[in-house]
């Protein structure tokens, strides 16, 4: 190991990140491709930061570069939540987050740390949902078009149509990839009820008793919606985990879900595990409750927070909402680019 600075750094790691005009572009992008590296490179000699190596290559180290690159990465920073953040939620009025700036800033800055925020005093026009998605990304065009009406309707195709509550859920778990951010915008509000609901998944799958936590992630379960024009269907475990093992996407919609295919002797044992996370999504020390009014609206990731309704009466008063899908990569993009 070779040291530079305050950190020690293996020969082929600082050989394969030289950055000198031969090796990487002036946009950024790498130049030198690592598969040429010899196996057995090592560094003949050091000079303050100038390394020359086996290869017959020296390079010039940027020591700012190399604090900022040494060691291992950390995960993305997020705060998971329970009811206890009621009283101080992520909301903004419309027409600030809109002029862009430091308060768009801010705003999307919320929903990628605790995975929602909401904004108040829009519009109420059709199409301010999408319009809301482009302030910062691109709309995630579906079978439902590039947005989708929730209202009471006669001979509803999907539970959303109708007035009955609906339990904490993600959306369109059976669609590969499953759309990571959705917005719902309400252009009228009524009714008595209809309030909606968002729980932090990540937080209670954190809660979960550890052998409950490892069946949802290691067993796979299916989703899937079918009409006259549409058959979508995906498998995924209820939790992902990534490389770490920390979770990293929930699937859970009471609705979509299909019959479990499991080997025999594990359905009790998922059963239980599948029905405690269930109900703990329910339960109110975990959940957030708000009701948007004419010109409201709302963001979720989609794969995290899970959200939900309270009924309410589907004759009486009218309770219209818009809602579309975008993704996460746009979000954190512009989020990067306002922070620069
Ligand atoms: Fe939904």
């Amino acid at each position: 190991m070779i040291e530079l600075g305050d950190h020690r750094f293996h020969p082929l790691w600082l050989r394969d990140n030289c950055a000198c005009p031969q090796c990487r572009h002036e946009s950024g992008q790498r130049l030198l491709d690592t598969r040429s590296l010899p196996d057995d490179l090592s560094v003949l000699a050091v000079n303050g930061y100038e390394v020359a190596f086996s290869d017959g290559h020296t390079s010039v180290f940027d020591p700012d570069w190399l604090q900022a690159h040494a060691g291992v990465t950390r995960p993305r920073a997020r705060r998971v939540w329970g009811a206890e953040i009621q009283d101080d939620l992520p909301s903004a009025p419309y027409d600030e987050v809109a002029a862009g700036g430091g308060a768009l800033r801010r705003w999307l800055a919320w929903v990628d740390e605790l995975g929602f925020a909401i904004l108040t005093g829009g519009p109420t026009e059709p199409e301010t949902v999408t319009r809301t998605a482009e302030l910062f990304g691109f709309v995630r065009e579906t079978n439902y078009g590039r947005l989708f009406d929730v209202k009471t309707v006669v001979n509803p195709t999907n539970l959303a149509y109708t007035g009955l509550g609906l339990g904490a859920h993600t959306d369109n778990p059976y669609r590969e990839p499953t759309p990571t951010l959705q917005l719902l915008h309400c252009l009228a509000s009524s009714t008595d009820g209809g309030e909606n609901t968002l729980v932090d998944a990540f937080r209670v799958a954190r809660d979960l008793p550890p052998h409950d936590f490892d069946l949802l992630v290691q067993l796979p379960i299916r989703f899937r919606y079918a009409d006259a024009d549409a058959e979508l269907e995906a498998e995924t475990p209820v939790l992902s985990v990534d490389a770490r093992g920390d979770v990293q996407a929930v699937h859970y919609n009471t609705r979509s879900v299909q019959p479990f295919r499991l080997p025999a002797d594990a359905v009790g044992r998922y059963y239980e595990a599948y029905q405690r996370f269930g109900r703990m999504l329910e339960a109110p020390e975990y959940r957030i409750q708000f009701k948007l009014g004419a010109g409201d609206l709302f963001i979720v990731d989609n794969l995290r927070v899970m959200h939900g309704r309270t009924g309410y009466a589907a004759t009486g008063g009218e309770r219209h909402l818009q809602g579309c899908y975008a993704d996460r990569d746009g979000l954190r993009s512009t989020l990067a680019v306002l922070s620069r």
